[in-house]
C-alpha cells in the first residue's frame, strides 16, 4: 500500500497536492512515539471552515506542512501500527482529530484506558480538545456500529447541543423565533432538532434556493426562507439568530430588517466561505453579533452540573438523533487518493446536503 497525504493551497483552498510518504516498513518510531494508520474519516463543511479559519484559530499548526501548503484535519478513526513505549498497544483503535493521511505519527502523554493525548510540541498551545484521542472500546463509550456517525456527526452535534444548551441557560436572549442559516447543515439541523425536541420555541430555517426542498423534508423548522426572500420574515416578533454560513449579506439584512428586534447574533460557522471578502464588520443595529465559543457553555456547565450530568445528558441527546438521522443524510463511503480529492472539491464547493462522506485512503 502506497502512503501518501493531501494538502491544500492555504490560500486557494481549491488547489491541491499529494504527498508521497515513506512506507510503513520503512518508520521505526522514536522512544516515546506511536504511529496510527489513519483509517477512516468525514468531511463535512466544518473541515472546509478548519481551513478558512487555519489563519485566525491555528488550526494549520495540529498537522504542519511546508510553505504555503497546509493540512486540513478531519475527524476519524486510527489504529496503532507501530509503537516504542508509548504506553499505546497495538492494534487499539482511537476516534480523534487526524490530517488527511496515511499515518500520523504521536507522542502520547496521559494515555489511559481512556485514551491518551498527543503531548507533540508544535501542538501544545491548541485547544485541548483536539489533541486528545479516546479509545473505541464499549466501556468507554464507543457503539462500534455506529463509527461513521461517530466521525461525521459527534463534533457536530456536540456543538449543537452547547448552542442548544446556551439558549436555554439564557431563555433564549428573551427571543421567540431562533433563526439558523445553513439550515440544510448537519450543525444547524441538529440544533434544530434539540430546539424542536426541548422547548417550545419557534425555529426558522435559512437556506438556498437549491437546499430548500431538503430543509423542508427534514420537519424540524418552523418555516423555511431562502436566503433570497428574508425580507418576508415576521419583524414583529423578537428574534435570534445563529449564524452557520458566515456570510456578511444575510447578517446585514437580517440585523436591518429585525432592528431592535435582533436580541442575540451568534456567529458559529462560515460555510458561504466564498462570500468572505476580508472587510470589517460593520456596525449593524440590534445585538453585536459576536462568536460563540462552545468551550465556554461547557466549561460553565461542568462546573454547575458536573462532568458526568454534562456527559450523560449529551449522550441522551447523541442517542435520540441517531435514531432519525439517517432517514435524512444517506453516508457514502470514498476509497483511495482520487476519490478522496473529488470528494474534498464535492465539499468544498457545497455538497448535496442530504448525502455525507467517509473516505479511507487505501
Ligand atoms: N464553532 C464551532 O465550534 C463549530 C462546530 C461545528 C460546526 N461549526 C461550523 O458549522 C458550519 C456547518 O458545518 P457542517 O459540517 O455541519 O456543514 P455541512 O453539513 O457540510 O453543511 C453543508 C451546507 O453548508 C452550505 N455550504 C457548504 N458549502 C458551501 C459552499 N461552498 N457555498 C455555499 N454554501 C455552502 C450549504 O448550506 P445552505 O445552502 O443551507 O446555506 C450546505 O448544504 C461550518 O462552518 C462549521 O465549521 C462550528
Amino acid at each position: 500500500m502506497s502512503c501518501y497525504r493531501l494538502e491544500v493551497a492555504r490560500a486557494a483552498l481549491g488547489t491541491t497536492r499529494v504527498i508521497e510518504l515513506p512506507a510503513l516498513a520503512a518508520l521505526s518510531p522514536a522512544a516515546g512515539e506511536a504511529i496510527l494508520t489513519v483509517d477512516k474519516f468525514a468531511l463535512t463543511a466544518n473541515n472546509i471552515t478548519y481551513g478558512v479559519a487555519g489563519d485566525m484559530i491555528g488550526y494549520w499548526q495540529f498537522f504542519p506542512a511546508e510553505g504555503d501548503w497546509g493540512q486540513i484535519p478531519v475527524w476519524g478513526k486510527g489504529t496503532v501500527v507501530l509503537e516504542n513505549d508509548s504506553g499505546l498497544n497495538i492494534g487499539d483503535e482511537f476516534y480523534g482529530y487526524f490530517p488527511m493521511a496515511s499515518y500520523l505519527v504521536v507522542e502520547p502523554v496521559q494515555a489511559t484506558e481512556r485514551g491518551f493525548t498527543d503531548g507533540a510540541a508544535h501542538r501544545q498551545a491548541l485547544p485541548g480538545v483536539y489533541n486528545n484521542y479516546a479509545l473505541m472500546t464499549a466501556g468507554n463509550g464507543f457503539d462500534r456500529q455506529f463509527d461513521d456517525h461517530q466521525m461525521i456527526y459527534r463534533p457536530l452535534f456536540t456543538t449543537s447541543f452547547v448552542i442548544d444548551d446556551y439558549f436555554d441557560d439564557n431563555d433564549h436572549f428573551g427571543a421567540s423565533n431562533i433563526i439558523l442559516s445553513s439550515a440544510s447543515s448537519k450543525t444547524s439541523f441538529g440544533l434544530a432538532f434539540l430546539l424542536r425536541k426541548n422547548r417550545d420555541v419557534k425555529v426558522t430555517g435559512l437556506t438556498s434556493a437549491a437546499n430548500k426542498a431538503f430543509v423542508e423534508s427534514l420537519n424540524l423548522y418552523d418555516q423555511v426562507v431562502a436566503y433570497d426572500a428574508l425580507d418576508t420574515l415576521d419583524a414583529s416578533e423578537n428574534v435570534a439568530f445563529v449564524d452557520m454560513a458566515g456570510n456578511r449579506q444575510v447578517l446585514e439584512a437580517l440585523h436591518h430588517h429585525f432592528g431592535d428586534k435582533m436580541v442575540c447574533s451568534c456567529g458559529v460557522g462560515i460555510t458561504h466561505w466564498e462570500s468572505r471578502d476580508g472587510q470589517p464588520p460593520s456596525i449593524l443595529p440590534g445585538a453585536k453579533p459576536k462568536m460563540f465559543f462552545a468551550p465556554d457553555q461547557i466549561q460553565k456547565r461542568n462546573q454547575e452540573w458536573g462532568p458526568q450530568k454534562f456527559q450523560a445528558e449529551l449522550s441522551a441527546a447523541w442517542q435520540a438523533f441517531l435514531v432519525v438521522v439517517d432517514g435524512w443524510v444517506s453516508i457514502n463511503h470514498r476509497v483511495g487518493r482520487g476519490e478522496l480529492e473529488e470528494t474534498f472539491q464535492e465539499v468544498l464547493a457545497g455538497a448535496k446536503p442530504d448525502q455525507a462522506f467517509v473516505v479511507s485512503l487505501e
